[in-house]
């Protein structure tokens, strides 16, 4: 009875918007460099449509600029695996999207999409000022289709920290495959005036389920087609893997594959793209944040081909670059290492990753295996998040000199916080 008034008060606080369907599924995507632009996604059921933006205080649009999409009539039709009961199968859309140019820097943003007389409702987003004061807010594995928590903990982020960015590494949705799981978290107010980047988990591999069971996609086709990431990642996961820059911040996304694959050619050629990206890009950044599904470093991981397969592989290179922060998910425990150089605690402070598996900002959770965690050198703060009922989201300031990471629960508890020295 709890869950079902919980749910009750959450639909009247985040009502689900656009229920007429006509333009739906409407989120703002960063573009490779977030002063100068951005990418605007939607679905749409009429062929044209057209996006008007301006800046924010032309509240009326009367000096608004407008610009078509570039438009790919889509649907699950024809795709591996897929559910012929889901409405990404039954009902064909034309998938959308067009990345904005030629922006201001540090200015706000309002748009709104036409088609068909229908006009959407209005959306805002800041472009990156270039300079080294700002903040950002991280979330990992919304996940479960309409829980209670998700939507108020993102609300509350934004509200206390008024960040222009969102970043989540994976598990948007348990089923990937199942639209109604995109509606629940994405056609909602929360994502109204937020830049929000993420990297495909697992799940965005789920196809719906046929015959009660739930067969893996070998690509994140769903994923694909409502986020249009800048193109520049490694070829045999283009959209998935991809770079962008937010003022001092390089940020970086990396995809994991579906639940069964743990290694082979896609991780491979994300690992020579990284070194490629990250040789060219040199002296571009102050910090470098990845972020990816799969805990590397996770406490007790719970997927043993992460340890076997993926850990070994990357933290390597993670190491050359010195990369600052990676976040993840996946285990859905709390755990955050101590900045690590390679696999072992740093000696040195400009040397070394820091490792943040937020666990969950849903309610997905599991219990913490304690024996393991006693013998544990690596991380700084494991928390059980079943135990409490807990979900996590981060606060992340960036200065010239640090990044200082704080992670609240959803009760806007500070949990845990750590900081960051610059090292170039
Ligand atoms: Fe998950």
């Amino acid at each position: 009875m709890h869950k079902i008034i919980s749910l009750a008060i959450s639909l009247i606080l985040f009502p689900i918007v656009n229920l007429d369907n006509f333009i739906y599924h409407i989120v703002t995507t960063p573009a490779e460099d977030s002063r100068y632009g951005v990418t605007i996604n939607y679905h749409c059921a009429f062929p044209k449509s057209c996006i008007e933006y301006t800046t924010a205080n032309d509240k009326e649009f009367k000096e608004a600029k407008t610009v078509s999409p570039q438009v790919e009539l889509w649907s699950t039709r024809g795709i591996e695996k897929t559910s012929t009961t889901s409405t990404f199968y039954t009902k064909e859309r034309y998938v959308c999207h067009v990345t904005l140019t030629s922006l201001k820097p540090n200015t706000q943003y309002i748009y709104r999409i036409i088609a068909n007389a229908q006009i959407s409702e209005v959306k805002s987003f800041k472009t990156a000022s270039g300079k080294e004061k700002w903040n950002f807010v991280a979330f990992t594995d919304f996940q479960h289709y309409n829980n209670a928590v998700t939507h108020p903990l993102i609300q509350n982020m934004e509200e206390k920290f008024n960040p222009p960015l969102a970043i989540c590494s994976g598990d948007m949705v348990d089923v990937a495959g199942f639209e109604q799981s995109w509606n629940w978290l994405l056609d909602n107010k929360v994502f109204s005036d937020i830049i929000f980047a993420a990297s495909p988990g697992d799940h965005e591999f789920w196809a719906d389920a046929i015959n009660g069971k739930y067969p893996q996609y070998t690509e994140p086709h769903t994923y694909n087609h409502l986020f249009r990431f800048p193109q520049n990642g490694a070829k045999s996961s283009l959209n998935s893997s991809y770079y962008f820059y937010y003022n001092n911040v390089l940020f970086i996304s990396l995809d994991m594959n579906n639940s069964n694959i743990s290694k082979g050619e896609r991780f491979n050629d994300q690992v020579e793209w990284f070194q490629k990206t990250l040789d060219h890009l040199r002296g571009t950044y102050r910090y470098i944040v990845v972020y990816e599904h799969k805990s590397i470093f996770g406490s007790s991981i719970i997927d043993s081909a992460v340890g076997k397969n993926i850990r070994p592989q990357w933290y390597p290179v993670f190491q050359k670059y010195n990369v600052d922060l990676v976040l993840s998910g996946h285990d859905h425990i709390y755990s955050r290492t101590y900045q690590l150089d390679g696999n072992q605690k740093s000696a040195k402070k400009k040397r070394g990753t820091y490792y943040l598996d937020m666990g969950s900002s849903g309610d997905k959770r599991r219990a913490l295996d304690r024996s393991l965690t006693d013998e544990d050198t690596l991380h700084a703060k494991v928390i059980d998040l079943k135990g409490e009922k807990l979900s996590f989201a981060a606060n992340i300031e960036v200065t010239k000199k640090e990044m200082k990471v704080s992670v609240y629960n959803q009760y806007m508890q500070l949990v845990d916080s750590f900081t960051i020295k610059a090292k170039r």
